[in-house]
């Protein structure tokens, strides 16, 4: 039995369905049983629990061989770092109570920086938290920015035709397809690519890119081959995560002080010492999957 946090989620979602796909027994946690529904009916054990609640943690990962740790962000929180150390304090008691001696973590590139990154000094957090598990073996996997994030844009892209974020547009972003983690985390859990203790591997994508590039690349593939990239003040883009999706100011500014830290060099791949994993998928592969899935509704 595997344990998967997050399981509604982009990462989260590929990793159990295709667990379940290989016949593993899998129990998939979030916090609503009618989102868990697609996975249950593909076999999945549901576990509603909130990455606060220790008890309901700790049902959801007794028992499992190994547990996929993924600490999600609330947009809405009014303080964003106090959010975070609540789930990591949940998190890592609910691996202590359950007895569960493997785990594979998702975090990301920068959150060996303690802070000044954003967002990304909550995983630092996290991962903080998870070293006090010394009788854990825990690989933690730091991924790169996700193709993915691209999805968050689409609203933009079909009615203004272009993305905006507050990244540099020539700034070499190290990226990765979800996909890829998800097939790193499965190969993680499952087999024998790893021995035991605390190790650390970066999850990247053949190259790092550009926004510029990116956009380009998607434009292209959706058929908008005019579609630019603008990089928006950071005091717009607070102002626009605020009214457009939801975002509490507090977490808008964490999203700005990661993209400051990435614009300034400050966060940045393969400069740690931490051993590399290259998912195959390149961003005219995901570009291309991700036309033919707006295309076609049934692979939204
Ligand atoms: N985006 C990036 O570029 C990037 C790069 C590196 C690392 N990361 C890290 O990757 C993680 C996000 O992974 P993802 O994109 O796969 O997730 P996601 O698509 O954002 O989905 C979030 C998942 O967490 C669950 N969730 C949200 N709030 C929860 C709560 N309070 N209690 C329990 N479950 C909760 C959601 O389930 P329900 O809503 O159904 O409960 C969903 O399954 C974050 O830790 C992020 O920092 C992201």
């Amino acid at each position: 039995m595997f344990t998967v946090l997050g399981a509604t989620g982009t990462v989260g979602g590929q990793l159990a369905a295709s667990l379940l796909g290989d016949g593993h027994r899998v129990r998939a946690v979030g916090r609503s049983a009618s989102r868990l529904d697609t996975l249950a009916r593909l076999g999945a054990e549901p576990a509603v629990a909130d990455a606060t609640d220790v008890p309901a943690l700790t049902d959801a990962m007794r028992g499992s061989s190994a547990v996929f740790v993924m600490q999600p962000a609330d947009a809405t929180a009014v303080d964003h770092m106090a959010s975070q150390r609540s789930m990591t304090d949940a998190i890592v008691g609910a691996l202590r109570d359950s007895g569960v001696s493997r785990v594979v973590v998702l975090s990301s590139v920068g959150a060996e920086i303690p802070s000044g990154t954003g967002f990304l000094a909550g995983l630092h957090v996290m991962e903080q938290g998870l070293a006090s598990l010394p009788d854990v073996d825990m690989l933690t996997l730091r991924a790169g920015w996700f193709y993915d994030n691209a999805r968050a844009y689409l609203p933009l892209i079909q009615h203004a035709g272009l993305v905006a974020d507050s990244l540099d547009p020539d700034v070499a972003v190290p990226m990765v397809a979800t996909r890829d983690i998800a097939a790193a985390a499965r190969e993680a859990l499952t087999g024998e690519s790893w021995g035991g203790g605390h190790p650390i591997r970066e999850i990247l994508g053949p190259v790092d890119l550009d926004q510029a590039t990116v956009t380009r690349v998607l434009g292209r593939a959706l058929g908008l081959p005019e579609m630019e990239y603008v990089r928006l003040s950071d005091d717009d883009m607070i102002a626009t995560l605020v009214a457009e999706a939801g975002f509490s100011p507090d977490v808008a500014r964490h999203h700005v002080g990661m993209t400051r830290a990435i614009n300034d060099g400050r966060v940045a791949a393969r400069h740690t010492g931490v051993p590399v994993i290259t998912g195959p998928t390149t961003i005219d592969d995901y570009a291309a999957t991700l036309a033919e899935a707006l295309l076609s509704p049934d692979k939204r």
